[in-house]
């Protein structure tokens, strides 16, 4: 399959310090990838090397199945990104700063500015002073900014850094109409993990420069699922059980007399009574599964996220 990105054993060091460590991430087309971090895990130095702000101390990264190094220029053609936060002219109106930006990088026509305001929901809002803007509506602006050439992928350095929980699913509505609309594909940091929960289908955890784990989102929810945790003196009988009188075929083997039943999680007297009826001994029964944050609070050996 085609991919966005890739980058392979991604590295930083400043001083004997290595920030990025060996870092490898894959985007593909439509992907909304979560690139989720604490404060100073290495997010935005990973970003600035995947835009070829910074060189890599050593690893490479691939943009549109080509190495950066050397096809800089068309890579950044296809990419639009706010990586730190997005400067205007302030006395200016949202429509000229966009047109000045558009002259400064040569590209697209005048009718591109009103496209990508409307993008955003800001037409209307279009001859008010950038001063006038409030946070979300100046973060919406520099996301039209970086839309006015027509990127594939948009790189977006904690876009929803300081909004209150109002703009922040604004934004996350936002993310998702782009994608549907526009065929946009994603690569947002952040440090909050309900944000990149809410919106991600792939997230990437980086934690002291490494990354611990890049996983898609329908297993990080089968991995994460709660259950009942059964310990039967006769396993095969119990599942027959399970499919026969409950009903249901959504459990596994656990090996060794364990069964993790994934439905019925408020009725263990009725599952145990089943069980009991059928001639199926129990030993154990305990509700058991992280909860996302327990997860991930694993992965990190403690850390938490906020
Ligand atoms: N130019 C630099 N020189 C030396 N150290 C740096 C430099 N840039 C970043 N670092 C260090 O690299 C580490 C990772 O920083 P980075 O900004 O990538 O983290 P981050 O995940 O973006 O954090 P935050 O959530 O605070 O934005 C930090 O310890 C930081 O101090
Ligand atoms: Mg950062």
């Amino acid at each position: 399959m085609s991919t966005i990105l890739r980058t392979s054993r991604l590295t930083k060091r400043y001083g004997g310090k290595t920030v990025v460590s060996d870092v490898n991430m894959t985007i593909i087309p439509g992907d909304i990838y979560g690139f989720l971090g604490q404060n100073g895990a290495g997010k935005t130095t990973t970003l600035r090397m995947i835009m070829g702000l910074i060189h890599p101390s050593s690893g490479e990264v691939e943009l549109f199945g080509k190495p950066l190094h050397g096809n800089k220029g068309e890579a950044m053609e296809r990419i639009g990104a706010i990586i730190e936060y997005p400067g205007f002219y302030l006395n200016l109106n949202a429509a000229d700063n966009l047109e000045i930006h558009r002259r400064l990088m040569g590209m697209g026509n005048r009718e591109s500015i009103d496209d990508a305001l409307a993008a955003v929901g800001l037409l209307d809002a279009k001859h008010q002073k950038v001063k006038q803007y409030s946070l979300g509506m100046k973060q919406r602006l520099g996301i039209a900014r970086a839309l006015l050439h027509h990127p594939e992928l948009l790189i977006l350095d904690e876009p929803t850094n300081g909004l209150d929980p109002v703009g922040m699913k604004e934004m996350r509505q936002l993310f998702l109409e782009l994608v549907r609309k526009r065929g946009i594909t994603f690569l947002i940091s952040s440090h909050l993990l309900s944000e990149i929960e809410q919106l991600s289908n792939k997230i990437g955890i980086i934690h002291k420069g490494r990354m611990l784990e890049e996983i898609d989102y329908e297993s990080l929810q089968r991995k994460t699922r709660h259950y009942l945790d059964i310990k039967v003196t006769d396993e095969k009988k119990a599942a027959f059980i399970l499919e026969q009188k409950l009903g249901t075929t959504d459990y596994v083997v656990a090996g060794s007399g364990g069964l993790r039943l994934y439905e019925h999680l408020d009725e263990p007297d009725r599952v145990s009574l089943l069980l009991a009826e059928g001639g199926v001994g129990i030993k154990e029964m305990v509700l058991s599964g992280d909860s996302l944050e327990e997860y991930f609070l694993k992965l990190t050996g403690g850390d938490k996220f906020a």
